[in-house]
């Protein structure tokens, strides 16, 4: 098992990475907080985890939220549902809630955990890839809403993160490589050495070996932990974390929640970053046809859809937390390696990206 620690002061906490992990209950059991805990899932994660995990909470009362399982039931109605679940229980302000399954469920529990009796223990066991590098971490929780993806939230960190490897057998190709996407952006926002790995050993990945998998969701965790640690609360460094995620939830929200994957909308934002950058002379062509490369060696898409035509892309783009004082901010690349977050593009420049891709 490696271990990668987020350091937040008192709200510090580790993430166990490894296989056989969701069998270790020691391992949860130094997080949990009182005797009640609450398991958040969905309808697909349960059959397959939810008794693995039980077993090791036997000297707990446990309630298990079962929830509907899709982007689309990421909403404050469904989350009713686990404060419902909460109540009925009769859980008190002592009560731990673990979230097992990918980043909806993360988010969503993470959120319930931050407002349940003002706030509660909470326990993150992603069980997508892109839960395990990206989501699970850093504490930013909440649900969408029907104007704009996750604009409903708060930030709140979970005490641990346990990330079973071996729960990613069961996960279906296409969530593999939306997980990919997570991967790709932080090569292409701040390390190079990672980004040169992932080209040459995007096979082994796909294949999910698994040394390959175990690199890379440490090498994520750690480039993710240095920058929470930097910025929690998203006031600078931390929205590079969103490359290719204005574009992309422009894509998520147009198409209709759970039509595109989160990883697949943020890829094609990761390429229409890189050519807005070539645009301000910032990327060379060689630098943006290797970002394309490696997203198809990824298996992942890089062609906006056809169905949002250029005007609504860009008012899908105006919903987003980088908006500030209606000024629209984007995480762009100065180099490969290197994200800022700028206003400094013309707006035709933006139309002529948006127009290019698709
Ligand atoms: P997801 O949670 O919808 O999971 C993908 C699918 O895989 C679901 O159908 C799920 O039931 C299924 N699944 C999960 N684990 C499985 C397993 N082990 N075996 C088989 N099936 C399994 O999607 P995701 O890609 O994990 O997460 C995307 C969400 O994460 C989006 O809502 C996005 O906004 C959010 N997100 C949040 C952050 C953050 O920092 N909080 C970061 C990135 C993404
Ligand atoms: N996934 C973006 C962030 O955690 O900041």
């Amino acid at each position: 098992m490696i271990t990668v620690a987020i350091d937040l002061q008192e709200r510090s906490y580790p993430i166990y990475i490894g296989c056989g992990l969701l069998a270790q209950s020691h391992l949860l059991a130094a997080h949990i907080t009182g005797s009640e805990v609450a398991i958040v899932t969905n309808e697909t994660i349960a059959p397959l985890y939810l008794d693995q995990l039980l077993k090791g909470l036997k000297g707990y009362r446990c309630a298990e939220v079962i929830l509907p399982d899709g982007e689309q039931y990421k909403t404050l109605e469904i989350l009713t549902q686990v404060f419902d679940a909460l109540l009925t229980a009769t859980f008190s302000r002592r009560c731990t809630l673990i979230a097992l399954g990918g980043g909806v469920i993360g988010d969503m529990a993470g959120f319930a955990a931050a407002c349940y009796q003002r706030g509660v223990a909470f326990i993150q066991i992603p069980t997508t890839l892109l839960a395990q590098v990206d989501s699970s971490v850093g504490g930013k929780t909440g649900v969408n809403h029907p104007l704009g993806k996750n604009m409903i939230g708060a930030f709140y960190q979970p005490r641990c993160v346990l990330a079973d490897t071996d729960t990613l057998n069961t996960l279906d190709d296409r969530q593999l490589w939306a997980g990919i996407a997570e991967i790709i952006k932080y090569g292409l926002i701040r390390d190079l050495e990672l980004l040169t790995w992932l080209e040459q050993h995007m096979d082994q990945l796909l294949a999910r070996e698994s040394s390959a998998l175990r690199y890379v969701i440490e090498r994520s965790c750690h480039n993710k932990a240095e920058i929470v640690a930097a910025d929690e609360r998203e006031s600078g460094i931390r929205a590079t974390l969103n490359l290719g995620h204005t574009f992309g939830h422009a894509i998520e929200t147009g198409m209709g929640y759970g039509t595109w994957l989160h990883g697949e909308a943020v890829a094609v934002g990761m390429a229409m970053a890189a050519d807005l950058s070539q645009r301000l002379g910032w990327l060379s062509t060689t630098e943006v046809n290797r970002v394309i490369r490696l997203l198809e060696q990824a298996r992942l898409p890089t062609r906006a859809p056809q169905a949002i035509d250029a005007a609504r892309f860009l008012e899908l783009m105006a919903v987003d937390k980088k908006v500030i004082d209606g000024q629209l901010r984007l995480v762009l690349l100065k180099e490969l390696g290197h994200a800022v977050v700028s206003n400094d593009f013309a707006p035709h420049i933006l139309e002529a990206t948006i127009k290019n891709a698709r």
